[in-house]
């Protein structure tokens, strides 16, 4: 049992990942996790980098049946949601006086379109 223990923990160390809340920042979560709803990263700016997160965003989302659903982004800008959304949303980025909106997001996989090489990343100016 205790070698099963060390070789897991040898193998998580050797691929360097932590599979959880914090994962990934500025990649396109729902191309792994289906079961978000919607799910990405919020930037201090278009081409940021990764590891430049904001923390405690709110992100709020209005959907096509008018269902509100606020979330706050975490330590390292991530935010995420299994509720069930109705496409296309309005979802708006608020942290003190600084605001970003976009008024018909047509699915919740915001980095399949905001990249820093492309769209530029979901940021708030
Ligand atoms: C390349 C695939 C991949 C990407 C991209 C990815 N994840 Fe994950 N994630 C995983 C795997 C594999 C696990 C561990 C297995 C599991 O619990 O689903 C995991 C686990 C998690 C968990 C804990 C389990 C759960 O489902 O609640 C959270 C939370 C999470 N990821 C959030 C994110 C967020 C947020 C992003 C984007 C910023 C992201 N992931 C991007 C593959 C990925
Ligand atoms: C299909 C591609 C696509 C998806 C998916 C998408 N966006 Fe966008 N987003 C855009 C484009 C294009 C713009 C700029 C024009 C516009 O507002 O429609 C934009 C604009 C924005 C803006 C305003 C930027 C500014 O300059 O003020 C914010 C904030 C934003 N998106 C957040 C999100 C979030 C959060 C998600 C995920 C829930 C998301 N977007 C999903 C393509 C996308």
């Amino acid at each position: 049992m205790r070698i099963l223990l060390l070789l897991s923990a040898l193998a998580l160390f050797a691929c360097g990942e932590d599979h959880g809340p914090n994962m990934r920042p500025g990649e396109d979560c729902k191309g792994c996790h289906n079961n978000f709803s919607l799910a990405g990263t919020v930037f201090p700016g278009a081409q940021a980098q990764a590891s430049e997160g904001l923390a405690g965003v709110t992100v709020t989302v209005v959907d096509s049946a008018q269902k509100t659903l606020s979330l706050t982004t975490n330590s390292v800008g991530n935010f995420y949601s299994e509720d069930a959304l109705t496409w296309p949303a309005s979802i708006t980025l608020a942290l003190g006086t600084r605001t970003a909106n976009m008024p018909s997001a047509p699915s919740g996989a915001c980095a399949s379109c905001h990249t820093a090489s492309g769209q530029g990343r979901v940021y708030l100016p």
